[in-house]
Order: C-alpha cells, then sequence, then structure tokens
C-alpha cells in the first residue's frame, strides 16, 4: 500500500465514522465461478462454470467506484482462469487503477504463473503444509510455491482458511510465509460452515486455541495481516453483521456484505477476518480502528 493511498482511506475513514454515512468502501467484482480446483471446505465453485463477459465486470467495477467502493478485490472461482476478448486479470487491474480504486487485490489458488506487478496484493491461499494442503486442495502444493518463488513481484500474502482438517497448521505457515520468496505476510479466516460444509467449522475452544497460535506468530515477528484486537469477537461471533462497509458484485447483482448473506443463518457463523475487522472499525471500535493503523502502517511500501 502506498502512503498516499493509506492517507486518502483514513481521511475517507475517518468521514465514514463522523458522519455515519454507511457507505461501502471495500468491494469485491467476482470473474467466474469457474475453477480448476475442487477444495474441500469451498462451496462457491464450479456452480455455472461461465466465465463473465468483460463487458460486465468493466461495468461493475464503474457502479462499485461510484458506490464509494476504494479498495477492490477480484475473486472467483479461479481469477487467473478469467479471461474474455483477449483480456486476463492483469488487463482488469490496470483498468481498475485508471477507474481510481486505491488499493487492488486479487485472490488465487496459485495455480497459474503469477505476472501482476500492478496489483496491491496477490492473495495466495495456502491451507498447511504439502500434506495438509494438498489434502484440502489436491496435489498442487508443489506448483503454487514454485508459481508464488517465481512471481514477476513481492506482493504475495498468503491466505488461509482454518477449519477441522488444518487447524495445527498455523505455526507451519508462518514458517512457509517467512521462507517464501515475494511472500509479504500471511492472513488467516476460519471456516464459514456453506450448507455441505459444516462438518469442518471450528468450536468456540478451538478457535481460542487457534488465536493463541496467531499472536504466537505475531510475538515471533511473523508478518501477519490481521488486527489481534477482532480475535475475541471472532472468536465468539460477537461482531455486528452483516459489514455494511463491504460489498460483493456477481453477474450485475450486489450483495452486501458477501454472497453469503443469501445463506440463512450463516452471518452468525461468519469466519472471515475482513468482515468482522471493517464492521468493528466502521462501528468505532477505537482498539481495533488503532490496531489498523499500526498493522496497516507495517505494509506501506
Ligand atoms: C473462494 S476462493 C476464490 C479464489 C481462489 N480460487 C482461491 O482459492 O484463493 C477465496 C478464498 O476463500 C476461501 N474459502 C473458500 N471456502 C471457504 C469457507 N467455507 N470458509 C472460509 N473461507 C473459505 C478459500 O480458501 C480462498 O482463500
Ligand atoms: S481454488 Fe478457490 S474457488 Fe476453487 S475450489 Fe478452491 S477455494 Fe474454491
Ligand atoms: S457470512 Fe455474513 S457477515 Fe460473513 S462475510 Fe458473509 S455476508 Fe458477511
Amino acid at each position: 500500500m502506498k502512503l498516499s493511498s493509506f492517507i486518502t482511506l483514513s481521511f475517507y475513514g475517518i468521514k465514514e465514522i463522523l458522519f455515519k454515512k454507511h457507505k461501502p468502501i471495500l468491494g469485491t467484482v467476482i470473474l467466474t465461478d469457474k475453477c480448476n480446483l475442487h477444495c474441500k471446505h469451498c462451496a462457491v465453485n464450479n456452480i455455472t462454470g461461465e466465465l463473465y463477459p468483460y463487458e460486465q465486470l468493466q461495468k461493475e467495477m464503474k457502479q462499485l467506484y461510484e458506490r464509494g467502493v476504494r479498495i477492490l478485490f477480484f475473486c472467483g472461482g479461479e481469477t487467473f482462469l478469467w479471461e474474455d476478448k483477449g483480456k486476463k486479470v492483469r488487463d482488469l487491474v490496470k483498468e481498475a487503477r485508471q477507474i481510481g480504486f486505491l488499493i487492488i487485490n486479487i485472490v488465487t489458488n496459485g495455480t497459474f504463473p503469477i505476472d501482476v506487478p500492478e496489483a496491491d496484493l496477490i492473495l495466495l491461499s495456502l491451507d498447511g503444509d504439502r500434506e495438509h494442503h494438498n489434502e484440502i486442495r489436491g496435489d498442487v502444493f508443489d506448483v503454487i510455491i514454485e508459481n508464488a518463488e517465481h512471481a514477476t513481484k513481492d506482493n504475495i500474502i498468503f491466505y488461509m482458511a482454518v477449519n477441522q482438517l488444518n487447524k495445527n497448521m498455523i505455526g507451519k505457515v508462518g514458517e512457509i510465509t517467512v521462507n517464501t520468496k515475494n511472500v509479504r505476510a500471511v492472513s488467516f479466516n476460519f471456516h464459514t460452515p456453506y450448507p455441505g460444509t459444516e462438518g469442518l467449522s471450528l468450536s468456540v475452544d478451538e478457535k481460542e486455541k487457534c488465536c493463541e497460535d496467531i499472536k504466537e506468530l505475531m510475538k515471533q515477528k511473523v508478518p501477519v495481516f490481521n488486527l489481534r484486537s477482532a480475535f475475541p469477537y471472532l472468536i465468539h461471533n460477537s461482531f455486528p453483521t452483516p459489514c455494511e462497509q463491504c460489498v460483493v458484485v456477481e453477474k450485475g447483482k450486489i450483495f452486501c456484505c458477501g454472497r453469503c448473506i443469501e445463506v440463512q443463518g450463516l452471518c452468525e457463523r461468519c469466519g472471515y477476518f475482513f468482515a468482522a475487522e471493517y464492521a468493528l472499525i466502521f462501528r468505532c471500535h477505537f482498539r481495533v480502528i488503532f490496531d489498523m493503523l499500526r498493522t496497516y502502517l507495517k505494509f506501506i511500501r
């Protein structure tokens, strides 16, 4: 993140909090639900297998910007599978920059070569050591580490979804983070129990233990891109939901917070750290605001 973007975003946030405008700041555009993997914890892959049209995605980016979104994520399905009219995800990142978004991130499973130096962050999913990652995602651990190390910029953050299968892997993922070239940090989420994946949920005690493990990484100075002040709210699912400052758009439809808002009862069991962090920040939780400033400042380049 650049210092100028950070300052602009901070002013934007202060205005939002003071005037309680409830405008979104963080938006996600879904490029496709097509995916080359079928991970055990995922319920959003290969429902239609469509790659969404380029013009539609262009329109959605502009719509989000006009609504106030300044932090943009591209997500899927698998984002690096998306293509239309000769365009790929890298072209969308460049276009988003021209529209005026301040921070532009991509979420990927890392199985394709990574060459998007224009993106602020590439969130590359890593769910454990070789054995655990492959158990959840198929035999792709070696290829994703290879792709990370050959990326054209050091803008990668490992992104771990912690569930019953990999709950003891937090320390190991921290170790891989510091030992992999081009990786700046690691960020965690807890499993969100979409229908069919409820068996992978963590109990309150298990989430508490995971947060202790994440704090231990922080103590060891492993760069962790999460806010520890939000942990108690995540453990007990006591943060306000949905997060009004987050939006997702897929196939022209805009969802407040996430597509998951349509699954009844899911918000009360939400494991997404961003939803908790942004909801708490914009409800004026000063400890979380201070924590955000401290954490984000570390990532300014
Ligand atoms: C849906 S994937 C799309 C992007 C890309 N295919 C990938 O795997 O990174 C985005 C992120 O959501 C995570 N995820 C999938 N299902 C989840 C669930 N039920 N709870 C929490 N995170 C989940 C994935 O592990 C991944 O990090
Ligand atoms: S790679 Fe991503 S979209 Fe594909 S199945 Fe796994 S988590 Fe879901
Ligand atoms: S489960 Fe609810 S609170 Fe969590 S990300 Fe989805 S919509 Fe937001």
